[in-house]
């Protein structure tokens, strides 16, 4: 048999400090910590503890060249080998290991930073629920916890040195810039016209022409930024009361301009998987349509593979996005909304992605607001 490390590995030393009560009563110290190896592999997605044995192993099998088990048991130990091997942390051509190395191929195949997709990968939630640990505290509550914030923000200088600038002028853009606002008190009741929702997902996400690079190495024209013009974010709409558009799950297609259908929902259904997606955020289940910003890493990869920037520029990719997607709610008259506290695996479930392959990043919806202030606004008062 021959076999392999996995391609991307990262190992914690995590301590975990717990009150040793029979200590306690006894006299002795009461505070006991336990400091354990956790291996992060990404295409795992699921964490491993691991001793010092392991440790040598992984340090000391290749993660390119495929080698012969018995050489690495008799420098490793097999018991060291039989343990990774069974945890997935090594990968072996034999068929019991299918499964697990076609997850480590997948990764390979993206071309995914190690580092990033450790992040990615171990910083996805699911079913967060504020009753399983997900909280909203207010201010009042984080002050009385943490003390004030750091201030709003800082000078630099001390002296008189700052150059003042001229009081801006008016201009077009203000009127959507000073009316936008994060809106957390949806009407329940009210139906997105198709017209206003078209408008949005040309806008926002649609293509607004496409251009030959190179042979066959097209970009997409849309009206946000992206790095390296290669726009890799894809969009999937819960469609909750959509005029004209059954309840349920669509893919947009950017360049047709269309809604793909992919899960025909009942809205009580819709209801549920809003507020999933959201971690319970109930503020943002009503917008009568949702949207999920997904990147599509392979797509932003191809160019920047194992690139130290190509994560950070994905991320700030989708907040362009949602960006321009705020600005044309406000401009149709309604509040928007993005989020980044989303359960991830749920999403990923409903739409079918891989999350070595497919990113979800955010989600954002609209709608008109209810008029009530039943959750917190921030809205500008001149
Ligand atoms: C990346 C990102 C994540 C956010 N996540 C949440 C969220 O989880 N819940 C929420 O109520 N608002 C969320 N917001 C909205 C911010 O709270 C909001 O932008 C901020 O309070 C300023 O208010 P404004 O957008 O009305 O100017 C998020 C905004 C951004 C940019």
């Amino acid at each position: 048999m021959l076999i392999r490390r996995c391609a991307a590995l990262f190992v914690e030393p995590r301590e975990d400090l717990d009150v040793d009560w029979a200590a306690l009563f006894s006299g002795r110290g009461a505070i006991g910590a336990t400091v354990q190896w956790i291996a992060l592999a990404p295409h795992l997605g699921q964490e491993v503890v691991v001793d010092a044995a392991d440790l040598a192993a992984l340090g000391g099998v290749s993660l390119t060249l495929w080698q012969e088990r018995e050489a690495c048991e008799s420098q490793f130990g097999a018991d060291a080998i039989a343990r990774l091997l069974k945890s997935g942390l090594l990968l072996s051509d034999a068929p019991e290991g299918a499964a697990v190395r076609q997850r480590d191929e997948v990764l390979r195949s993206q071309h995914w930073r190690p580092l990033s997709a450790t992040v990615h990968m171990f910083s996805r939630w699911a079913d967060m629920r504020v009753d399983k640990g997900m909280q909203f505290p207010s201010f009042e509550e984080l002050v009385d916890n943490y003390g004030t914030p750091p201030g709003p923000t800082i000078n630099r200088r001390s002296d008189d040195s700052a150059i003042n600038l001229p009081p801006p002028e008016r201009a077009r853009l203000d009127d959507t810039l000073f009316h936008r606002y994060t809106g957390r008190n949806f009407d329940p009741a009210a139906v997105l016209p198709l017209a206003t929702a078209s408008r949005l997902l040309q806008r926002a996400f649609g293509a607004q022409g496409q251009r030959e690079m190179a042979p066959d190495a097209y970009v997409l024209k849309k009206l946000s930024p992206s790095a390296g013009g290669l726009h890799p974010t894809e969009v999937y709409v819960l469609a909750q009361r959509v005029q004209g558009i059954a309840p349920g799950l669509y893919h947009y297609q950017p360049v047709r301009h269309a809604l793909e259908p992919l899960t025909e929902m009942a809205p009580a259904d819709t209801e549920e998987l809003a507020l999933r997606m959201v971690a319970d955020q109930d503020w943002f289940q009503p917008a009568p349509m949702l949207v999920v910003l997904v990147t599509r890493v392979e797509r932003n990869f191809w160019k920047y593979r194992n690139h130290a920037k190509a994560y950070r520029a994905v991320l700030l990719d989708a907040g362009h996005l949602s960006q321009t997607f705020y600005l044309l709610a406000t401009e149709a008259g309604m509040p928007a909304f993005v989020t980044a506290a989303v359960n991830e695996v749920d999403i990923e479930r409903a739409l079918g992605l891989d999350p070595l392959k497919d990113m979800v990043v955010a989600v954002c919806g609209c709608g008109p607001a209810s008029g009530a202030q039943n959750t917190v606004e921030l809205r500008y008062e001149p």
